[in-house]
């Protein structure tokens, strides 16, 4: 496996391996690796003769008041996990490698993005479509793996591909989670202990709100008011929002019937949570 850090070495590498008629699956992620990443690049590995996973913390879907700076990084760590789950190439460019300082070209989404984390996040899912329309091209992929744990985010990805007849298939893979629930985050890193048992409200609500959908209950605010009580019922929480929206518009439903997403985002502390869950019919 070899690290790279500038377009053009991908370029040479990939066109190689296209030369030998080899298929080739992109990971794109911000680094910090964790066992849900693991779940994307060993999928990849399965279904890709060659697995790149780029590794980046693309500054321009972070709002100015974030986390950019602190956001964890450590590429050793995540070299050897990518090494030991049979990547082949991980692409880990600086800032001015991917954006020029003229930089002004964006890919940005009228529906979609308006909801959910793009209320608080007005910017977010234009840098994401950005950052990952320009891996796409640099990389070329056959197959690009996005995981659950950011629905929204996979919902956009596919809507971009989709509407921009990218060459390329989205593959949506589950969201993996610790032994007591909580969906396995780069971000998990910044809670104390107390938060960490807090946080288990997030995954403890959506159980609770899933047990109610799958024995019948078909009201959408009474879900949600299921959701939202287990979270507002832990001191350490505060709810960004808890929603209840169709899998495939992502605009609220009244009714739970049809394919849905339940998704919360919620402060434990200072930390930022997400959590989801589908139904998909
Ligand atoms: P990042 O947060 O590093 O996540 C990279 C990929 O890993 C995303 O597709 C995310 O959904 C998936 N992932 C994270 N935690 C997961 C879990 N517990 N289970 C399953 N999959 C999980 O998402 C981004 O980076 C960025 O926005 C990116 C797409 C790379 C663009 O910069």
């Amino acid at each position: 496996m070899t690290i790279v850090k500038t377009i053009e070495e991908v370029r040479a590498q990939v066109r190689a391996w296209r030369a030998q008629g080899l298929t080739v699956g992109l990971v794109p992620t911000m680094g910090y690796l964790h066992e849900g990443h693991q779940s994307l690049i060993a999928r990849s590995v399965a279904e890709n003769d060659r697995t790149v996973v780029s590794d980046f913390v693309n500054p321009i879907q972070f709002g100015p008041t974030e986390d950019l700076a602190t956001y964890p990084r450590d590429i050793a760590r995540d070299a050897a996990l990518c090494e030991a789950t049979g990547a082949d190439l991980i692409f880990h460019p600086e800032a001015d490698e991917m954006y020029a300082p003229d930089f002004c070209t964006y890919v940005d989404m009228d529906r979609l993005t308006g909801g959910l984390c793009g209320k608080t996040r007005p910017t977010h899912f234009r840098g994401v479509c950005t950052v990952v329309s320009k891996l796409f091209h640099i990389v070329q992929p056959d197959r690009a793996y996005f995981g659950q744990k950011d629905a929204q985010q996979l919902a956009v990805i596919r809507r971009m591909v989709r509407d921009l007849n990218m060459p390329l298939e989205i593959i949506g893979c589950p969201i993996v989670r610790e032994a007591d629930g909580l969906a396995k985050s780069s971000r998990n890193t910044y809670l104390n202990e107390a938060e960490r048992q807090a946080a288990l409200c997030l995954s403890r609500g959506l159980a609770k709100g899933k047990a109610a959908v799958e024995a019948g209950e078909t009201d959408a605010a009474k879900v949600r008011a299921v959701i939202a009580g287990e979270i507002e019922a832990e001191p350490l929480s505060r709810i960004d929002y808890v929603e209840l929206v169709d899998w495939n518009t992502l605009e609220p439903v009244d009714s739970t019937e049809g394919s849905i997403l339940a998704a919360v985002a919620v402060y434990i502390g200072k930390t930022r949570l997400i959590d989801n869950f589908i139904i998909e019919r």
